[in-house]
C-alpha cells in the first residue's frame, strides 16, 4: 500500500473588508513579503507537501505579480463567495490526483505567523487519528454576550469559558472523508465556519491540536503591526 500523502489547500479569494484597502490582504506587505507567502513558508519549510492548490478571485489582478515570491509551487483555481465555497472548490481540484486515504491541509492566507512547530505538532497528533483535527487555543478571557442599545454593545450576559476553544487554522482531514463532508453541507445550504463545521455535520468529532497564540488571523487593521511584530520575533520579519 502507497503512504497517505499531503495536499495543501490556501483559500485566498477574500477582498479583506475589514483591514480596509483595495488590495486584498494576503497580498499585503509584512517586512519585505507578502502574506501569502508567509503564510506558506512553514509548509515549505516541512518540505513533504504533494502540491498546492490556491483559491483565488475570479477578477484577482495581483496574484500574477507575487507568484515568483512564493515559497512552494502552486496550481491556483476560482474562489467562491465565502470562504467555504473557495475551500470546496480547491479540495474538488484534488479529484485524481488525491487518494482517498490522502490528507488535505488547509490554511488561511491570512494567517502569516504559522511556526513549524505547530505545523508538525498537528500533523503528528492526528497521524494515528481517522478523523483529523485543527489547531486551536483554549479561551482565556471572559466572554461576554453582547446586545445592541441604540449603537452601543451593552453585555447581556456572561459565557462560561469551560470547555470553549479558538478555532485556527491550519485543519487537516482525509480527502475521503473532507470532500463528501463539504458536498454534503453545500447541498444542505448550511454555511460554514471551517472546514472541521463540516466534519462535525457529516458526524465526525475533529481532534483540538492546541497551538500557539500567536497564529493570527490578520483581520483588522492593527493586525498587521501585531503579525510583523511576530514574525520578526519568530526571525522571519
Ligand atoms: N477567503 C476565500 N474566499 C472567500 C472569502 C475568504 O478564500 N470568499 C479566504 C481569505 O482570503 C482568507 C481566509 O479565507 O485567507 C479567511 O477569511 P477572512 O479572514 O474572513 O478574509 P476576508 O474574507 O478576505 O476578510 P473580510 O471578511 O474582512 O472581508
Ligand atoms: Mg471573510
Amino acid at each position: 500500500m502507497t503512504r497517505p500523502r499531503f495536499w495543501l489547500v490556501v483559500p485566498a479569494a477574500g477582498t479583506g473588508r475589514r483591514l480596509g484597502a483595495e488590495l486584498p490582504k494576503q497580498y499585503r506587505e509584512i517586512g519585505g513579503r507578502c502574506m501569502l507567502a508567509h503564510a506558506l513558508q512553514a509548509f515549505a519549510d516541512w518540505g513533504k507537501l504533494a502540491g498546492t492548490v490556491l483559491a483565488i478571485d475570479d477578477g484577482d489582478r495581483w496574484f500574477a505579480g507575487i507568484g515568483g515570491q512564493l515559497p512552494l509551487p502552486v496550481r491556483t483555481v476560482a474562489g467562491g463567495v465565502e470562504r467555504m465555497h473557495s475551500v470546496t472548490n480547491a479540495v474538488q481540484a484534488l479529484q485524481g490526483d488525491a487518494g482517498e486515504d490522502d490528507w488535505v491541509l488547509v490554511h488561511d492566507a491570512a494567517r502569516p505567523c504559522l511556526c513549524t512547530d505547530d505545523l508538525h505538532r498537528l500533523i503528528e497528533s492526528t497521524a494515528t487519528d481517522g478523523v483529523g483535527g485543527l489547531l486551536a487555543t483554549r479561551l482565556t478571557d471572559a466572554l461576554k454576550k453582547a446586545h445592541d442599545d441604540n449603537g452601543q454593545a451593552r453585555v447581556l450576559s456572561t459565557i462560561d469559558r469551560d470547555g470553549l476553544w479558538q478555532a485556527m487554522t491550519p485543519q487537516v482531514f482525509p480527502y475521503g472523508l473532507l470532500r463528501p463532508a463539504l458536498e454534503a453541507a453545500h447541498k444542505a445550504g448550511k454555511a460554514l465556519a471551517d472546514e472541521a463545521a463540516a466534519m462535525e455535520l457529516a458526524g465526525h468529532q475533529p481532534l483540538l491540536v492546541e497551538g500557539r497564540r500567536d497564529n493570527i488571523k490578520v483581520t483588522r487593521p492593527a493586525d498587521l503591526a501585531l503579525a510583523e511584530a511576530i514574525l520578526a520575533g519568530h526571525g522571519r520579519g
